[in-house]
């Protein structure tokens, strides 16, 4: 059963759908009119967050909410002289979400998202330590043509420090021209994979055409930190990022160009951080072992692939292990796989976290993948004795048969 309100005189209403014997499921819906009366901006979805608090007591607690109880949409507005229009709804004890919408013809963007809560209100976060209202800001940025409607069923979501968000069944259309919804869809890619892999799932054989076609290696990027005693970490890599949420894997080559560098330098630790448009951080966080070796320890990585947030962390890495007062060398391809959704491919990779003198990298211990150049004088050797037993058989055989010699060779 369905109950339409009308919380807004004139310009808005909400669906609260209960599901017989399920779980509520709230679908908000928002007509927005103009001073004609006619559709401005219109929006349909779902919604939930799952708040992250600490207790009184210091254990940390999460709450879902996920049922909307006095909605407003005050604050909403149609598109304005900056080209911006916004959805804001306003439920229950002092929640508020606000979206961004901007206009760059022929686009619109669906900018930030804004969600404030309360943790004073001990109904809803009981024994929270802090209280007081805290808001989030997510960046987000989908770019959709400007006379179509947008549609994901499929679930997005921003994952912020505090606040996981989740949206699903999104049509919304924030610059709906002449008073009539759009019929053209943009459909998310999520939407667009599910429907398409689908069926290969089903067969055992995978289609050649479903693997990813492989992107050319990352740009080499040289990254370095100084504190006050000058350069203290250097890092020079190729970094390509693979996060395989969907069933097709994203593949990120991290241009150095665009990327900035931040980190720090301590006795035990030190860590690198990169980040730009669309890579909100990648923290590399190096420490000692045995007071005589340092490694890669800790990946902790935030990144934004299409409207959605892709975070990881982990602490118990074990990479990039060399003596200290040296530095770590891979001229090769290698993989730091940081979870089972996402992994590292690193090229041409030289890291030296700690004791650094004079900006300068001291000796490399290499990779064992990159031993192979200690044995290709062994492999030229090998092959050379070979050859000559070749030509030696070869000339007896073309002693005889007078045609021999090059088919052998
Ligand atoms: C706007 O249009 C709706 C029907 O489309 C009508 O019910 C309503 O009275 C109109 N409001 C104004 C202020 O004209
Ligand atoms: C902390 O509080 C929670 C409930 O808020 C309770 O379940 C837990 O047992 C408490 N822990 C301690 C150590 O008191
Ligand atoms: C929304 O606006 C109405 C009228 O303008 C006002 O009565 C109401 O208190 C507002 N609600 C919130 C949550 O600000
Ligand atoms: C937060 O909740 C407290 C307690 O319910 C209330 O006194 C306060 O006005 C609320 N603040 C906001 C901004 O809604
Ligand atoms: C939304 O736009 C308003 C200005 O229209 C701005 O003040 C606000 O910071 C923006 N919010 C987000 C989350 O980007
Ligand atoms: C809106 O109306 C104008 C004038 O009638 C027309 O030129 C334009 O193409 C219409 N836009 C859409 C999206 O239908
Ligand atoms: C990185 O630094 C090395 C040594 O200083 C230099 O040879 C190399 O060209 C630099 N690479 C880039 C991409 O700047
Ligand atoms: C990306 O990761 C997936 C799953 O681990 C793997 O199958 C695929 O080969 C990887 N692609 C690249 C280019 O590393
Ligand atoms: C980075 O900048 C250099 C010099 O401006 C240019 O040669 C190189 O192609 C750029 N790399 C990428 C990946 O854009
Ligand atoms: C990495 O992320 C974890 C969990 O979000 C956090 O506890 C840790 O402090 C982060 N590490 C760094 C170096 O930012
Ligand atoms: C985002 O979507 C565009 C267009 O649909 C696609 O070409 C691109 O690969 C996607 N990027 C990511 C990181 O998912």
């Amino acid at each position: 059963m369905c109950f339409r309100l009308s919380p807004v005189p004139s310009s808005g209403l909400v669906l609260l759908c209960l599901l017989l014997g399920a779980v509520p499921s709230y679908e908000l819906e928002f007509d927005l009119k103009n001073s004609e009366n006619a559709t401005c901006l219109y929006a349909k979805w779902q919604m939930d967050f799952t708040v992250h608090y600490e207790t009184t007591n210091r254990t940390s607690k999460s709450v879902t909410i996920s049922n909307f109880t006095n909605v407003t949409f005050n604050g909403s507005k149609c598109r304005d002289e900056q080209n911006h229009s916004q959805i804001a709804v306003q439920f229950g004890s002092g929640f508020s979400w606000i979206v961004n919408f901007t206009m760059e013809a022929p686009y619109y963007l669906i900018g930030g998202i804004s969600f404030t809560y309360n943790m004073s209100d001990a109904t809803t976060f009981p024994d929270a330590a802090k209280k007081g209202s805290v808001t989030v800001i997510s960046p987000a940025t989908i770019k959709i043509p400007l006379n179509d409607i947008f549609r994901c069923n499929s679930s997005l979501t921003l994952d912020a420090d505090k606040v996981d968000q989740k949206y699903w069944n999104v049509l919304v259309q924030p610059f709906v021209e002449n008073g009539t919804v759009s019929k053209k869809e943009f459909v998310c890619d999520k939407d667009k994979i599910s429907t398409t892999i689908t069926p290969i799932v089903h067969t055992t054989v995978p289609s050649p055409t479903a693997t990813p076609t492989p992107k050319k290696n990352p740009a080499v990027g040289n990254y370095s930190i100084t504190n006050g005693n000058g350069t203290c970490l250097l890092a020079t890599m190729g970094l390509q990022l693979n996060i395989t949420q969907e069933k097709v894997p994203v593949i990120i080559n991290i241009n150095p160009n665009i990327t900035n560098v931040t980190g720090s330098c301590h006795p035990q630790t030190a860590q690198l951080r990169l980040n730009n448009n669309i890579i909100k951080y990648l923290d590399f966080v190096f420490a000692m072992k045995n007071g005589n070796r340092f490694y890669l320890k800790e990946v902790n990585a935030s990144i934004l692939t299409n409207g959605s947030v892709f975070s990881v962390t982990n602490n118990n890495l074990s990479y990039w292990d060399a003596p200290l007062g040296s530095s770590y060398m891979c001229n090769k391809e290698q993989i730091v796989s940081v979870s089972e959704k996402f992994q590292i491919n690193t090229f041409n990779l030289r890291v030296q976290p700690f004791n650094v003198k004079e900006g300068k990298y001291s000796t490399a211990q290499e990779c064992s993948l990159d031993d192979d150049t200690i044995l290709i004088p062994i492999i030229v050797g090998a092959g050379l004795s070979g050859l000559i037993i070749v030509i030696v058989i070869a000339y007896l055989i073309g002693r005889r048969k007078s045609y021999a010699g090059y088919q052998t060779l």
